[in-house]
């Protein structure tokens, strides 16, 4: 799952833009001190946007320049980013890093993700991953299955990834949200640095 692939899955998609931010990161990020902030897997830039809005400075990184040029088009307040983050290193430090819906294979690319987007947080800052929850699988596997089902994580290989004495993990949870013809299960995973 290359940047071919999301540049792709961005042309193919036919629908508006709703400009809406993902409600887990209004819920969890709502009661936070603005300060710097790094939306990992931005797409076209709504969750970037709306924290821009409540005072972030804010980083917007994806893969497909696709999405990134959607995403210009809609803020400039924002700094966009072409980067893999597999591959390449998280440019800075910030107090807030957020994931939101970043699923991709192969499986250790994306846990090699996790771990630089966590090692991007700032003492005393936020990580925020929100993704979704490995019981989605069976449905993903029957609406999707051209894709790979091996793109699921939860707490365990989360938590794995973080020095346990840096980190206080507050959200390690799944939760439903409801949507219109179904009912979504997510994983939610907050966790904050220890200031040094
Ligand atoms: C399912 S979309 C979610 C987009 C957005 N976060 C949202 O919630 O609407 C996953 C995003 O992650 C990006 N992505 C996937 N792998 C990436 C990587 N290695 N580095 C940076 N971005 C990546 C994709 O291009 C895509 O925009």
């Amino acid at each position: 799952m290359d940047e071919a692939f999301w540049d792709t899955m961005y042309r193919e998609k036919d629908r508006k833009w709703s400009g809406n931010p993902n409600p887990t990161l209004v819920a969890e990020v709502s009661g936070l001190r603005p300060g710097t902030a790094l939306d990992v897997g931005c797409g076209e830039g709504a969750d970037a946007i709306w924290l821009a809005g409540r005072g972030w400075r804010v980083t917007g990184v994806d893969v497909s320049s696709v999405a990134l040029d959607r995403a210009k088009q809609h803020s400039t307040e924002v700094e966009w980013l072409h980067l893999d983050l597999a591959k390449e290193p998280v440019p800075g430090t910030y107090d807030l890093v957020s994931a939101q819906y970043v699923h991709f294979q192969p499986k250790e690319d994306m846990l090699e993700l996790h771990r630089r987007i966590a090692e991007a947080v700032a003492p005393g800052g936020t990580l925020l991953i929100v993704g979704h929850d490995p019981q989605e699988a069976h449905r993903h596997a029957a609406d999707k299955p051209d894709i790979p089902h091996d793109i699921f994580f939860g707490a365990d290989t989360l938590t794995s990834l973080l020095a346990q004495n840096e980190w206080t993990i507050e959200v390690a949870e799944t939760r439903t949200l409801d949507r219109p013809d179904h009912r979504m299960y997510d994983f939610v995973f907050k966790a904050s640095r220890r200031s040094a």
